[in-house]
């Protein structure tokens, strides 16, 4: 009571109470170093995907996708790797989880483009889900390779014979590019084959025991 009635220390209690709470949740969480370090496998944009990113960041295609798996089931699973693709890719039927996103990743991106809709699927882990041609169908007409999308069609990035443009080549060079700064479809589909060879003489070995018999056969 007696506090709250002196202004001036009102004041300077109210500005180190919010001076406390900016350093905390802002202040040390931006020295981690973890923001700063960028993964095993992280490499910077070349100057085609850099254009790329330059597109999609005019494009405005930041307002329906997301660039971030978060730790949920749900999404590690349905943006990692399905048996179709595991199958087609590697030659290899397994299921594969997208790893959540980790800040590492992101070292090279200025600005980042975490984006906070999803109109469209997140495409943190896009890059190598397709070829690039379905990639240029698709900006071209995105219910070709995807009936019944709500996607825009970005046909200013082909010329009129329909053939893309240099800007279509580069913004399909930046999605190509979203996720392998962690080689995750090859490790996991490394694991993934270490699992099954270690598995596969176990089957054999089974089948090879029916001492049963001969057993029953000395009996
Ligand atoms: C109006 C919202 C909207 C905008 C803007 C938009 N998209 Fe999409 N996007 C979608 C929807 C919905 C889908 C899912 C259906 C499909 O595949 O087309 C999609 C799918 C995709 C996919 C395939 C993802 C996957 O995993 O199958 C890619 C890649 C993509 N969009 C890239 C882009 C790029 C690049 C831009 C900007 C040039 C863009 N999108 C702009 C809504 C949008």
């Amino acid at each position: 009571m007696k506090f709250e009635a002196k202004a001036f220390l009102l004041v300077i209690g109210v500005v180190a109470f919010m001076f406390l709470g900016t350093y905390f949740t802002m202040i040390v969480p931006l020295t981690d170093p973890a923001l700063y370090t960028p993964t095993k496998d992280a490499k910077p944009y070349t100057t085609l995907e850099a254009k790329g990113k330059k597109i999609y960041e005019r494009e405005g295609c930041v307002y329906c996708h997301t660039q971030q798996v978060r730790n949920l089931l749900e999404e590690t699973q349905r943006y990692g790797m399905g048996e179709e693709e595991t199958f087609k890719r590697f030659g290899i039927r397994t299921l594969i989880q997208a790893p959540p996103s980790q800040p590492g990743e992101y070292v090279y991106d200025q600005p980042h483009l975490l984006g906070t809709r999803r109109v469209g699927p997140d495409l943190a882990r896009v890059g190598g889900k397709y070829d690039n041609t379905w990639h240029l169908n698709h900006f071209r007409d995105p219910r070709s390779t995807s009936p019944g999308s709500l996607m825009p069609a970005y046909t200013w990035l082909y010329d009129k014979a329909g053939q893309p443009t240099g800007e279509a080549v580069a913004l399909v060079a930046y999605i190509q590019k979203l996720g392998t700064n962690y080689r995750w479809r090859e490790e996991g589909v490394e694991q993934a084959r270490a699992l099954q060879s270690k598995r596969a003489p176990a089957v054999p070995a089974q089948q090879a025991v029916p001492p049963t018999t001969t057993q029953e056969g000395a009996q």
